[in-house]
Order: C-alpha cells, then structure tokens, then sequence
C-alpha cells in the first residue's frame, strides 16, 4: 500500500519518508519542485502543489494513505482531489495550538483549525497530528549564535516542552497506521527559552549571550516570519508560556510507547547547525 507524502522534503516530512520505508511500507514523495530532491532509494518522486488540483490528482493516483502538512490556502483543492481518489486515511500535520483555550482567537490556531475543519467537512478518513512548539524554532537563532555568539529573546524565562520532528513523524506514522494521537504533542520536558540556549551553548562548547529585548522589538525582529496576526500570535505564545500556558504532554509515551527525544538529543542532531 502506498503513503503519498507532501511536502517530503519538510523537516517532519523527511522523516515521514524514511520511517515509513523502515517499517516496509511504500513511500510516494510529493515536491513542488523536482530537481534537487534526493530521497532514498525505492522512494517514487512526484510534482504536485498543494495549490494545484490536477497535479495533486496525479499525485494521488493508485495512493492510500497521505501525510501533508497544514495547507493554509491548498486545504480546498486537496479535498477536491482527494475526493476523486481511494483513500484509507489522511494524515495531517496540524498544530496543538487548535487545543488550546486561550489560543483560540490567533491566527496561527485559526488557521490550522480551518484546514481541519475543511478536511473534516469533507467526510475524508482523517487524523491530525498536533505538536506543540517544534524544536526547529531554535534554528532560528543560528545565525546570531554562529557570527555573534548572542541570542535575542522576548520572554527568555518563558518555558515550552519542544519536541523533535523525529517524533512527530513517529506519531504521524502511527497514525498513518490507524492509531489516533490526536491529543496536544510535546518533547518531555519544559525548559525555557534561556536553558535552550545553554544547552546549545554546552553542545557546541561556546558561551551565548542571551540579551532580552522588548515585545515592540521582536515585532520588528519576527517580521519575516508572517503577517502582522501571525506574528501577535507567536508573541502571545510566548507570553503564555511565562506562566504555564505552554504545557509538556505525555501523549508521544501514551501512543508510543516511548519517551519523545529530549531538546538535548535533537541539539546533538543539530549541532552543525549551530556552528
Ligand atoms: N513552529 C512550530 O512550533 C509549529 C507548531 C505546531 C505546528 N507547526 C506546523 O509545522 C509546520 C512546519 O513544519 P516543518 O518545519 O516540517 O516545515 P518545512 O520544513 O518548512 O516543510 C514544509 C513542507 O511543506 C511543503 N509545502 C509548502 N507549501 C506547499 C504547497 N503549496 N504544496 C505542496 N507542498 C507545500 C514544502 O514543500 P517543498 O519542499 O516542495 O517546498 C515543504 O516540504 C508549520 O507549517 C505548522 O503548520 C509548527
């Protein structure tokens, strides 16, 4: 049986792929561009954009099983594909930002309920897969870390349970297999911002300087990352997070049996990253 995957050059697609292949199953890796991508061998590659109805009925031909990510503005021409196709279930890479009360009103959970509602309306076969904070967030201070030797943080004391795309991709496999683990997804334990940048800093044997700036200054600093909403949304976040609002779950032990990787072992994954 086959599982499209789209959006396999992700940094959780990436791994969907490879653990997919380890446990026998056959693996279909969707790209909006061909050309670079490199996929292990036995992996079939295709051209599809989640914006693209007619490539992503190509790319749904003869499939079972897909995993995609959240597709802010591509949720409607998926579930018109989708809709022509044979599918056993669909996995989505949502956010645990849905379940959460105070996050209700922001962009980030909007949006990533919409496209659940979108798929669910739809009558597909579905589960979401719905982390928390991804560990990747750090990737954003590598720049500062490797020419600087600082990182710039609003809410440095502001403590998240981040967990490791690996992980995720646990977790969407399982539930590609069947098994729901539909509950918030988190790694193990809570740190704050400041201990994340230690426990970089001790991993790659360099002192960081942690500098706390201002909300008004990271709204410049998180422009890049979204719209205005967008950026209000991570601001709140991490506001929330100064005061419990961003929790550690035992749903990846629950559902597999097994403690999530720790922030330590995705930073010694990551380490080249960081200098
Ligand atoms: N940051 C957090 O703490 C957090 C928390 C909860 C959930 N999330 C979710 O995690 C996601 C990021 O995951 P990630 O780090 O694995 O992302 P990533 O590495 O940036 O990968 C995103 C993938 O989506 C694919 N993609 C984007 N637009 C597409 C389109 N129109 N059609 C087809 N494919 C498309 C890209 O394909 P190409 O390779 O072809 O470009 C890429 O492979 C966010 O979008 C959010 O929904 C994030």
């Amino acid at each position: 049986m086959t599982t499209l995957v789209i959006g396999a050059r992700g940094s959780i697609g990436r791994y969907v792929v490879e653990q997919l292949l380890a446990a026998g199953d056959s693996a279909r890796a969707s790209v909006r561009r061909l050309g670079s991508a490199e996929f292990p061998a036995g992996v079939s590659v295709v051209e599809a954009d989640l914006l693209k109805t007619d490539t992503l009925e190509v790319a749904l031909h003869g499939v079972r099983r897909v995993f995609l990510y959240a597709p802010a503005e591509g949720a409607h021409c998926f579930v018109e594909a989708a809709s022509r196709a044979d599918l056993e279930r669909v996995v989505v890479m949502s956010s645990g930002s849905v379940l959460l009360p105070y996050a209700a009103g922001n962009a980030i959970a909007r949006e990533h309920r919409a496209v659940e509602q979108t798929i669910s309306a739809s009558g597909l076969p579905w589960l979401p897969v719905r982390p928390l904070v991804l560990a990747n967030n750090a990737l954003h201070w590598a720049d500062s870390i490797r020419s600087e030797g600082v990182v710039r943080l609003v809410h440095p004391e502001g403590r998240t349970a981040p967990i490791h795309e690996r992980d995720i991709a646990a977790v969407a496999v399982a539930a590609l297999h069947g098994a729901p683990a539909d509950a918030i997804l988190t790694g193990p334990e809570l740190l704050s911002q400041r201990e994340q940048v230690e426990i970089i800093a001790s991993a790659i044997g360099r002192r960081v300087h942690v500098e706390e700036i201002t909300e008004s200054r990271a709204r410049q600093r998180f422009g890049s990352m979204g719209d205005r909403e967008t950026v209000e949304a991570i601001l709140q976040f991490m506001r929330e997070s100064t005061h419990g609002g961003s929790p550690a779950t035992d749903t990846v032990q629950r559902f597999l049996g097994r403690q999530p990787a720790a922030f330590a072992d995705w930073v010694a994954d990551h380490t080249a990253d960081f200098t």
